[in-house]
């Protein structure tokens, strides 16, 4: 079975790209002159997906332009895979974004002119109840956008300690109930393993109490192990310390976040390379040795009401996008949020430990 897609912020993720006078305002008393085609440049889709993005990107971008996709999921890349068969601009790379910079290295890519990332789940992996995302069908749990590596829900849910599943559901899942879903999850492995996401969504559902509108009690307990088990924050950390390597002077980022946790990461990550000054601020160093700003913001772009009504998808999305100044990188760019990788290492960690 075919499942669909459909991108959300569509035009402008590709307007963000493409578009020298995307921004408008926000750009006004920032770099000027910037009036060159970026359409025949270098750009990377770091989450292809089905590629709705790629595709509108290729539709703008001329002839000798090149796009390098990634995506961590086998069926994406499947997806990926034809398109570079159909147009010779595509390179197709079967990896987390996060090995970016790496992967663009091997390719002899040193600077790309624009990276998008739309970050999360894609419809299909939501909607194929065998992928072990959804409460809503009955599926194996399992919830990797890699089905290569790494351990299913299940197998961590089989051996975590209640500390490690508390901390999880509470971090990433901002739940409340974090420690009484922990207790139960682990005294249930007494009477076996749970194995389907209805066996999780069901247990789940006879813990917490409150019923918040519109959303199922296990919806917070599902974000959070797919997030924890895919990485996805550490990799959004990781990418958005080490874009600013690969993007060249007047290279655009736009990133299309779906939850809060995301979101915050990215804002603050622009802030802080629009705004190195600030830290300084206090300090008696003259203004012309203060550290330049590295990017600058060229604002946030929500979905319309048209596009919320026609795709509930896109009702939490937010897209934000920001531009490369010409200031070279300080070399300790980006360190903090590197450090700000919370629960990755328990994770390999515990990786390590099946395997003994
Ligand atoms: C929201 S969908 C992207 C949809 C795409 N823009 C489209 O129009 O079809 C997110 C995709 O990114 C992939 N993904 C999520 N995190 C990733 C990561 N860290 N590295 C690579 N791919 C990732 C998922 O497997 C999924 O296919």
């Amino acid at each position: 079975m075919e499942f669909l897609h459909r991108p959300v912020l569509l035009e402008p993720t590709v307007k963000a790209l493409t578009d020298p006078h995307f921004g408008g305002k926000s750009r006004v008393g920032q770099e000027e002159g910037d009036t060159r085609t970026r359409l025949s440049g270098i750009f990377v889709d770091g989450t292809f997906g089905r590629g709705g993005h790629s595709r509108l990107l290729l539709s703008k971008l001329a002839s000798d332009a090149r796009l390098v996709v990634f995506d961590k999921d086998p069926e994406a890349i499947a997806h990926a895979q034809v398109l570079q068969a159909e147009d010779s601009r595509v390179q197709v790379v079967h990896d987390g974004f996060a090995s970016m910079a790496q992967q663009l290295q091997a390719l002899g890519i040193a600077q790309v002119d624009g990276v998008m990332l739309d970050l999360g789940i894609s419809s299909p992996q939501i909607d194929d109840a065998s992928r072990g995302f959804s409460f809503m069908h009955e599926g194996p749990l399992d919830m990797r956008m890699d089905t290569s590596r790494g351990p299913t829900a299940a197998q961590w849910l089989a051996d975590a300690s209640v500390e490690e599943i508390k901390e999880v559901i509470a971090k990433y899942g901002e739940e409340r109930f974090a420690f009484q879903i922990a207790k139960a999850l682990v005294a249930r492995r007494e009477s076996g393993p749970l194995r389907t996401t209805l066996d999780l969504a069901e247990l789940v559902a006879s813990v917490v109490r409150t019923r918040e509108k519109g959303k199922h009690p296990a919806t917070r307990t599902f974000q959070a192990l797919r997030i924890y088990l895919n990485q996805e924050l550490e990799e959004l950390a990781f990418t958005l310390a080490t874009v600013l390597k690969v993007l060249a002077p007047k290279g655009r980022l736009a990133v299309i976040s779906f939850h809060s946790l995301e979101d915050r990461m990215v804002k603050q990550c622009i802030a802080a390379a629009a705004n190195p000054a600030a830290v300084h601020a206090r300090l008696p160093i003259f203004e012309k040795d203060l550290p330049q700003p590295i990017l600058y913001s060229l604002g946030r772009v929500l979905p319309s009401e048209d596009e919320v009504a026609g795709n509930a998808r896109a009702r939490s999305a937010v897209l934000r996008v920001a531009q490369r100044t010409q200031t070279p990188l300080p070399p300790d760019q980006g360190a903090s949020f590197v450090k700000a990788v919370s629960l990755a290492p328990k994770l390999a960690a515990h990786a390590r430990r099946r395997q003994k």
